[in-house]
């Protein structure tokens, strides 16, 4: 049996200090050893994006890191988004703009989206496409969730509706 590895990090806020193997993936971590199950996973190789968290600010695929490696770290999950039982902007505009659909993937989405919110940078559809394109819808229902991530960049998006 491999020998554990203490780490300090911080998710959502919260400063955690854990023993953990050095094989366990951080998606893994999150889920199994803090109980985050928001946090989805899929294909455990870097290509479907279910598994997407904010790591130091950036959008980050956790199947491909290894729970020592967030020693020292900030982590933000899914759960960090809404507070005090209101939804977070982003959330906020994906449901405006029917872009929640099947629930396993919008974790990935959603995180994907709050990064590039946080960046600061203006993007066009074509760019918004070109940057989700690491999180896989397998419904292919790109339309609304490109138009809730249009919303959370740039304002409302043409044609769609606000139910507020
Ligand atoms: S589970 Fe991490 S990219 Fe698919
Ligand atoms: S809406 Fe989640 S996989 Fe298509």
């Amino acid at each position: 049996m491999d020998e554990l590895i203490e780490i300090t990090v911080t998710v959502n806020g919260t400063v955690h200090r854990e023993q953990v193997s050095p094989r366990m993936h951080v998606a893994d971590f999150l889920r199994r050893g803090l109980g985050l199950t928001g946090t989805h996973v899929g294909c455990e190789q870097g290509v479907c994006g279910m598994c997407t968290i904010l790591l130091d600010g950036d959008a980050v695929k956790s199947c491909l890191m290894l729970a020592p490696q967030l020693d020292g770290r900030e982590v933000r999950t899914v759960e960090s988004l809404a507070e005090g039982g209101e939804l977070a902007p982003v959330q906020r505009a994906f449901k405006e703009a029917h872009g929640l659909q099947c629930g396993f993937c919008t974790p990935g989405f959603l995180m994907t989206a709050t990064a590039l919110k946080e960046s600061g940078r203006s993007l066009d559809r074509e760019e918004i496409r070109d940057e989700l394109s690491g999180v896989i819808c397998r419904c292919t229902g790109y339309e609304g969730i490109v138009n809730a991530v249009d919303r959370v960049l740039n304002g409302d998006a043409v044609g769609v509706e606000d139910e507020r």
